[in-house]
């Protein structure tokens, strides 16, 4: 807690964003300093790859496990020359078809190029270009590959809004680009190519199994699915940890509709009853069925989109009322789905009733 007595800087853009905005952030993270900054998917806590010292406050300052490696950030293909050593042919066609947007390629690393603490000592780098013009003009002003873990303390939903950070990391980080609300809402895709032309998705995100099915036949899901528990260990070392979630222990629902609709209410009817505060996180058709302390719609069960947007964002919410037991409905893993469900899962420490 060293850093509380110092002020997080909120430096607000207006896009496109213009160079005189991110001046003082851009000189901040030459000089070893940490950033949040917005991007299409959450906010994340920038700062100079190559810098081992600027690294470690990062881990310090999310409380992250070390073991835990970072995603580099660049805004153009030709920043991989001085990162990474060459990749499958696969790996290029899929930066055209998804770069700018939400996937991270876990390539192998050229030695020295990053700090080992972005890379927990692994001989690879996970890389991605945002596709946000705030973090994309930040990381050319500034000159640096930036490493950037989602910008909450470790464990906690990430931020999806400049708020969100510094109700996480205030006092602790030197400053935060306010963009606004991240459009995803859900973390990029992070994959890795194997063999000849194996795509491996280490965990799902923002870009669907489907669509990189379509770019290039044969993905490979090393995540746990409702289809069955993983049996190695995952190759993301992010994935083993609890992650996102709310204080409240979480519960999710997962069924046909209307089983799923008796079990919550009947659930949260009994956990009012022992005088627990109750917290409902539904799907726009059946929010108005519920009656708990606090009912989240998360959009229509047609279109996930805004469902994966608003995730965190209600997660925090539960927080901030207080809530004790929180009910989730579940979604099929398709599409979006897939990545919405590993996050729900997860805020849910892997507690799901099927009904
Ligand atoms: O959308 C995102 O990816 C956000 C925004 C800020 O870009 N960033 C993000 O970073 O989610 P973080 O640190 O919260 O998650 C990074 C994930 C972890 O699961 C980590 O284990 C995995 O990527 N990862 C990073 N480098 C890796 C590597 N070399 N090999 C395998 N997994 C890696
Ligand atoms: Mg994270």
């Amino acid at each position: 807690m060293k850093n509380k007595t110092k002020r997080t800087k909120v430096w607000p853009v207006t896009l496109p964003a213009d160079v005189r905005q991110l001046q003082e952030a851009a000189d901040l993270l030459r000089s070893g300093g940490l950033v949040a900054f917005p991007t299409e998917t959450v906010y994340g806590l920038g700062a100079d790859a190559r810098n081992t010292e600027a690294i470690r406050q990062v881990f310090e300052a999310k409380g992250r496990p070390s073991d835990n490696p970072l995603i580099v950030h660049i805004a153009d293909k030709s920043q991989l020359d001085a990162l990474v050593l060459p990749y499958p042919e696969l790996a290029g066609r899929l930066m055209d078809a998804f770069w700018p947007g939400p996937l991270t390629f876990v390539l192998p690393v050229i030695p020295g190029a990053v700090s080992p603490l972005v890379t927990a000592g692994l001989d690879t780098v996970g890389v991605r270009m945002p596709d946000h013009p705030a973090a994309l003009a930040l990381i050319r002003q500034s000159g640096c590959p930036l490493a950037g873990p989602s910008a909450n303390k470790s464990g906690r939903p990430s931020p999806t809004e400049a708020g969100h950070v510094l109700d996480d990391l205030d006092g602790r980080i030197g400053g935060v680009v306010d963009g606004g609300a991240c459009g995803v809402g859900l973390e990029s895709t992070v994959i890795q190519i194997t063999g000849e032309d194996g795509v491996r998705i280490l965990r799902p995100g923002g870009i669907t199994p489907e669509q990189l099915e379509q770019a290039a036949p044969g993905v490979r899901i090393d995540a746990p699915t409702a289809a069955g528990e993983q049996t190695e260990a995952p190759r993301s070392p992010g994935m083993k940890y609890t992650h996102y979630a709310p204080h409240g222990e979480m519960v999710i629902v997962c069924g046909e509709p209307s089983a799923v609709a008796a079990c919550i209410r009947k659930e949260a009817g009994l956990a009012k009853a022992r005088g627990e505060t109750t917290g409902v996180l539904a799907f726009a058709e059946h929010a108005a069925e519920y009656e708990a302390d606090v009912v989240l719609s998360c959009g229509s069960k047609q279109e996930l989109g805004q469902a994966a947007a608003g995730l965190y964002a209600s997660l925090r919410h539960f927080d901030e009322a207080g809530i004790q037991r929180i009910w989730a409905e579940g979604c099929p893993e398709e599409g979006l789905g897939l990545a919405l469900m590993n996050r729900l899962r997860k805020a849910a420490g892997g507690q799901v009733i099927r009904v």
